[in-house]
């Protein structure tokens, strides 16, 4: 196999290995995608300062997320449909960061249930709540969160609605997806995906699939699922989840200095500024320009991790400097999963780090805990 020295390399072998409609799930983003390519191109503009004959000899990445001490300042962001990238993928991703001393978080949309993470972790992980009509569902998850000892609950405020992105719908991804003879024909074609399906059952959403009156399979599934996102979603709706969860809640989507605001005042412990992968609100800011102004009006009183764009090291390296206390890799984890399945989101978070740790040494750091805007070129 050739060298896979970079996420890039990931990438392109999870685009050989995973069927189009799901490898494209993951790699798209909504309408003209124009914030989904702003979040990798911005980072791009930003140049580090290279500093010379600082004694480089003793580096750490070590820090804490919410206390949690973690080896590197990157958590996985909640993907979903992850199990499809690859069979029984949340678990896999999640042994991965457990052995690796990062949090994982699952997505309420995931594949593998909360239970099944919990069953082959010993650690806790993360949950991702999404806000549905149906509250004694969402009360519900909240309650099985706790029970499986999750440490900490993201609440994701961004998608009240779900922004259209035209290449599921050109794929026929849906719930149940559109198993056309060309979707048949192309998953036939990736044996390597096909073996872990097979092995697994685990097929639907199985954190919704059983825990809700009526949905038992994969179409009573999507007709809940197609009109569960709730558009009502408020500031109360956070008071009330942080209360049933009474532990770390971490609001994610926030992208504007007033709602930073606002999160403090609920009492959360931590925002994620993100643009939800450029998902959500095309033509919204790339998270590294946003980054900056929500530091600057909240960064001393919660901390702010950060989620957009992020492909390498560097990229870790710059949204610290620039404010952030944290960060998180979602497509990252995908395409090594896709490409590898565990060994592959071991390697994403490998190559991460070693980048991260080689960035620290030429810009004359031993640590992350004191980056600041005097490590990049234009300060
Ligand atoms: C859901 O989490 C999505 O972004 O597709």
């Amino acid at each position: 196999m050739k060298h896979i020295l970079e996420i890039k390399d990931l990438q392109d072998l999870a685009r050989r290995r995973v069927p189009k409609m799901f490898y494209d799930y993951a790699d798209s983003g909504s309408w003209s995608q124009s914030t989904y390519r702003a979040n990798e191109e911005d980072f791009n503009k930003i140049k580090l300062r290279q500093r010379v004959a600082i004694n480089m000899a003793e580096r750490s990445l070590q820090t804490t997320m919410l206390g949690e001490k973690v080896t590197m300042p990157v958590a996985v962001a909640p993907t979903g449909l992850t199990g499809m990238q690859h069979g029984d993928g949340e678990m896999l991703a999640a042994k991965a960061c457990e052995e690796f001393g990062v949090p994982f978080t699952l997505s309420t949309m995931s594949i593998c249930s909360i239970e099944d993470v919990a069953s082959v972790t010993t650690k806790p992980f993360w949950f991702q709540l999404y806000v549905m009509k149906d509250r004694e569902f969402v009360g519900n998850l909240i309650d099985r969160a706790k029970a499986a000892g999750c440490s900490a609950l993201v609440l994701t405020l961004d998608l009240q609605v779900l922004a259209q992105r035209h290449q599921d719908v050109k794929n026929g991804l849906s719930a149940p997806p559109k198993l056309g003879l060309w979707n048949l024909m192309d998953m036939a074609r990736r044996p390597r995906w096909c073996y872990s399906m097979v092995k697994t059952r685990r097929h639907d959403f199985r954190n919704i699939i059983g825990h809700v009156k009526g949905v038992d399979d994969m179409s009573s599934l999507a007709e809940w699922t197609a009109n569960q996102f709730d558009p009502t979603l408020c500031w109360d709706d956070v008071k009330w989840i942080k209360e049933r969860f009474d532990g770390p809640l971490i609001l994610k989507g926030i992208l504007d200095v007033e709602d930073a605001k606002i999160a403090v005042k609920t009492g959360a412990d931590a925002i994620i500024v993100s643009n939800h992968g450029g998902r959500q609100l095309d033509g919204a800011p790339s998270s590294i320009e946003a980054l900056p102004a929500i530091v600057e009006a909240v960064g001393d009183k919660i901390e702010v991790h950060f989620d957009g764009g992020i492909r390498s090291g560097q990229d870790v390296f710059k949204a610290l400097c620039l404010g952030a206390k944290s960060t998180y890799i979602g497509r990252p984890m995908l395409y090594g999963l896709g490409a590898m399945g565990q060994q592959g989101v071991t390697l994403a978070l490998e190559i991460i780090a070693k980048e991260l740790d080689m960035t620290l040494a030429l810009c004359g750091e031993r640590g992350v805990a004191n980056l600041g805007r005097s490590n990049l070129y234009h300060g």
